[in-house]
């Protein structure tokens, strides 16, 4: 979370651009923004950094550093906002991460006369740099300040009149982008993308000293070292001004990812296919829609007879025991850069094991970390909602289930039905929908097997922008307690399929007895539904089709709610912190 950028220009380089820049990496955090110059300039603000566009008028700079935060340490406020300053107010540093040990390190520095403005960890760095800036040049002193530093960190350091930007990166991504006398830096690629098709990712504990035409890196424990420039031509998506959010965007988008999942990828998905077949043990590892997604997973590689399990990444060090050199990890994340996810690899990686990961981001972490990756090519999604992400995972496990099983697919019927999915009558009748689901302060969610995915990707969907308390269940399970919480009128939204329909039913019927709402998500009809839902017929592809008019009512219900659904409350898209 927090996203960072840093620009040296031979050039003066416009801070406007720079904060377009900064926009880019908004999703990764969004409460409150700011930049600082190598000419001493600094503002912030809380908010968004559409706030910060005001405090700008037509300044320049050669040397800029920004930071869009999602608070860790310290309260949403001006004072908290990055960049942090030395006593002086001379060297500012933008941080995303964690500093563990930034107790130790403010006692160490009050002793010595430091004084502090925020309540963040970040501000020590600032400080360390000052205090050891007093006997060292400003790039030894940035070198001393980082190597005391305990947790995960990605910085920029500048200092008045000086034409440089120090930086180190430690279990928090940073990558460089070349230009022409003009050189880049910042959290992700995306950030970059519309200036350079050239980067070097940084590795852990690699210090970069970045100039307007020189790059150099060292690293803390290895002393120098050479990073490859890696050419990536990715295509940069317009912004499309036909929808007012880009959720919605990513959600009308979907019926595209069959175009691509598949024709990129048709070696690497036969590989990944191949180690799934010939692995004793596996473990998928992922968090949030990700997680569920993985879930899918496991219930496909039940129907074949492969026994796996999926393992929550933030509780995946509890099962480290479990896992050795003939284990395969199959690691799920949209941003590969999900700090639990990096971990919990990290982990397995300790232990021999193999890690295959799927995911839609180039370059992140987690692709450059795994032995063998399939890239989801859906594009990049802003949205912190992940929809066509998710609906790009179930894709992949498909495919992967169908290859394993030997068995014919046809991704155009699969296109054939989401587009049908995504009509504009479908839309309107979700929409009636939502009008008698904003007002409940509860929701409960059933299916059973694959049908189950759909109910916990529902209810995170419906939470994380409505803020409506939505609780997903197996169908069998809620009368083994959560039946008491059903009453008149509680809505509980019914996934249905061909294999699990009669039991599933049963459950449904047993809350309708209770007075409760039947909202049913099926390709067929029954007397039990108050609201049914229909969607197009499928087997394991059915989850596809349940989860896509969710997509669109969590959407409907926060808009209604006033909510902005890009931009939830307490989240960022990214999250790169334990
Ligand atoms: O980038 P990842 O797929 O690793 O992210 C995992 C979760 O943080 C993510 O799926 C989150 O739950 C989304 N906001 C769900 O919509």
């Amino acid at each position: 979370m927090c996203g960072i950028i840093g620009i040296v220009g031979k050039q003066d380089f416009e801070i406007k651009e720079a904060l377009k820049m900064l926009k880019r990496l908004e999703y990764r955090g969004y409460d409150s923004a700011g930049y600082g110059t190598s000419s001493g300039n600094i503002a912030k603000c809380v908010g968004k950094i559409e706030n910060l566009f005001e405090k700008v008028n037509n300044e320049k700079a050669r040397v800029i550093i920004a930071h869009t935060r999602w608070a860790t340490h310290g309260n949403v406020s001006e004072k908290n906002a990055h960049p942090h300053a030395d006593c002086k107010n001379e060297i500012f540093i933008v941080h995303n991460g964690i500093i563990e040990n930034f107790l130790e390190l403010k006692n160490f520095l009050k002793e010595r006369g430091h004084y502090f403005r925020s309540d963040t960890d970040s501000e020590v760095i600032a400080h360390l740099i000052e205090e050891f800036n007093k006997e060292n040049n400003f790039e030894e002193a940035c070198k001393k300040a980082f190597s005391m530093l305990k947790g995960s960190f990605a910085i920029l350091a500048i200092k008045k009149g000086y034409e440089k930007i120090v930086g180190i990166r430690k279990d928090s991504p940073l990558v460089v982008g070349i230009g022409k006398n003009v050189n880049y830096i910042a959290s992700d690629i995306y950030a970059i993308i519309p200036y350079t098709k050239n980067f070097i990712f940084l590795h852990n504990y690699d210090i970069i000293i970045l100039d307007s035409n020189s790059i150099r890196i060292e690293n803390l424990k290895e002393g120098k070292v050479k990073r490859p420039i890696e050419k990536i031509d990715v295509e940069i998506e317009e912004e499309d001004n036909n929808f007012h959010h880009y959720m919605i965007k990513e959600i009308m988008e979907q019926h595209k990812i069959f175009d691509y999942i598949f024709e990129k990828n048709k070696e690497n998905f036969l590989i990944f296919a191949d180690r799934i077949r010939n692995s004793k043990k596996i473990f998928f590892v992922a968090a949030g829609s990700s997680f569920h997604a993985s879930i899918y997973g496991y219930y496909l590689l039940a129907k074949l007879g492969i026994y796996s399990q999926p393992i929550l990444a933030s509780e995946f060090k509890n099962f480290k025991n479990l896992v050795d050199k003939d284990t395969l990890i199959i690691a799920v994340s949209q941003s590969g850069e999900t700090a639990d996810v990096l971990d919990a690899i990290r982990i397995a990686k300790s232990m021999n094991s193999k890690i295959y990961s799927i995911v839609n981001v180039y370059g992140s972490t987690l692709m450059r970390e795994s032995d063998y990756y399939l890239l989801m090519n859906c594009g990049f999604e802003r949205g912190v909602a992940a929809t066509k992400t998710f609906t790009a995972q179930l894709t992949a496990f498909y495919i992967l289930y169908k290859i394993l099983k030997n068995e014919e697919f046809s991704l155009e019927e699969l296109r054939a039905k989401v587009l049908d999915l995504l009509g504009k009558s479908r839309r309107e009748f979700i929409d009636k929908i939502s009008e008698v689901l904003k007002e409940k302060q509860h929701i409960f969610l059933i299916g059973r097997g694959i049908s189950y995915v759909s109910a916990l990707e529902a209810a995170l969907k419906i939470k994380e922008i409505s803020y409506i308390h939505a609780e997903a269940f197996p169908a069998g399970e809620l009368k083994h307690g959560t039946l008491a919480l059903i009453e008149k009128d509680v809505p509980c939204i019914v996934f249905l399929d061909e294999e699990n329909k009669d039991e599933t039913l049963s459950n449904a019927y047993e809350v309708k007895a209770r007075g409760g709402t039947i909202i049913g998500v099926s390709p067929f009809n029954d007397p039990v539904f108050d609201i049914w839902i229909k969607i197009p017929d499928g087997r394991e592809d059915i989850v596809i089709y349940q989860i896509i008019p969710m997509q669109i009512l969590a959407y409907l219900l926060a808009i209604k709610k006033g909510n902005n659904p890009d931009y939830p409350r307490n989240l960022a898209k990214c999250v790169t912190v334990k």
